[in-house]
């Protein structure tokens, strides 16, 4: 499997605790600027690797979790869209079956570090404005 692409700017923002993203459970999600625009992103464990999206399915841009911040399906295996069952592979986001081609979830990057997990702005991914969490460098 290979991990997603993740263009990092090299400051991060803190997310949450790593004990608050388990195993396959539920996601950690948070609102961040695509573009300027509002959308939401999550950060998942699967495997024991922190991974995260955009949480907008490729088949419609709409948000896919069919609870609020649970997107695997009751296997616990796939990212499944709630909407019209669109089925991703959770290591790199690429389609794997239903509506969503040959398409593949938009990654963000997320890492731990001493116990929290911060996420990283790219060049089209910023956060929202007036967020005072701290931030950390990356190495
Ligand atoms: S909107 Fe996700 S499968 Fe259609």
């Amino acid at each position: 499997m290979t991990a997603p692409e993740q263009t990092v700017c090299g400051v991060g923002e803190a997310l949450c605790a790593s004990t608050d993203i388990v195993e396959r459970g539920r996601a950690w999600v948070w609102d961040v600027l695509e573009h300027g625009r509002p959308v939401r992103a999550f950060a998942l464990r699967f495997d024991g690797q922190l991974i995260g999206y955009l949480n907008r399915c490729v088949h419609v841009a709409a948000e896919m979790d069919w609870q609020p911040g649970e997107f695997l399906d009751t296997d616990q295996r796939w990212i499944v869209c709630s909407i019209h069952g669109a089925t991703y592979e959770p290591a790199n986001g690429r389609c794997v079956g239903g509506p969503c081609g040959r398409g593949r979830l938009k990654p963000v990057a997320v890492r731990e570090l001493d116990g929290q997990v911060y996420w990283y702005p790219s060049l089209d991914i910023r956060p929202v404005p007036f967020d005072t969490a701290p931030s950390e460098t990356l190495p």
